[in-house]
């Protein structure tokens, strides 16, 4: 039986829709998020989304991934540039990772040009804005497709 796709956004993504609108957009997260639930059900998905601005927090619930989700989508936000934490706990996930960036970290300041998460992702997106995020889940539906047909 297959199992929701967590869908994770660390801190500060609970402020969108007011937070920088000139690089977030000015959907919230609330939208965001029924966004997602949207484009699952039409790739035939399950998805639970979660945000925390807590590093722990984030590293638990991918511990609860282990096994019981069949995917992630992650925005680990600042945390992309500096959690060796949330790396470590990514890496024992054996389902598709997507580290998902709404702006492109790479156009930005310096310090955002590194991420320690993608090492243990699958897929990396950025720079779709919001609309990002049913694109991922659209990606992940084919990923899983993909395990699939190789099982
Ligand atoms: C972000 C980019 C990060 O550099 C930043 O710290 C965020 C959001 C993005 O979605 O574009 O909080 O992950």
């Amino acid at each position: 039986m297959s199992k929701p796709v967590l869908v994770l956004n660390g801190p500060n993504l609970n402020l969108l829709g007011t937070r920088e609108p000139h690089i977030y957009g000015s959907n919230t997260l609330k939208e965001v998020e029924a966004m997602c639930a949207r484009k699952a059900k039409e790739v035939g998905l399950t998805v639970e989304c979660r945000q925390s601005n807590h590093e722990g927090q984030l590293v638990e619930w991918i511990h609860e991934a282990i096994g019981g989700f069949d995917g992630i989508i992650i925005n680990p936000a600042a945390y992309t540039h500096t959690s060796v934490a949330i790396l470590d706990a990514l890496k024992n996930v054996k389902a598709p990772i997507i580290e998902l960036h709404i702006s492109n970290p790479h156009q930005r300041e310096e310090f955002r040009h590194r991420s320690f998460v993608t090492p243990a992702a699958t897929a990396t997106m950025c720079g779709f804005g919001v609309a990002g995020y049913p694109l991922a889940v659209e990606a992940m539906a084919g990923l899983l497709e993909a395990r699939k047909a190789k099982a």
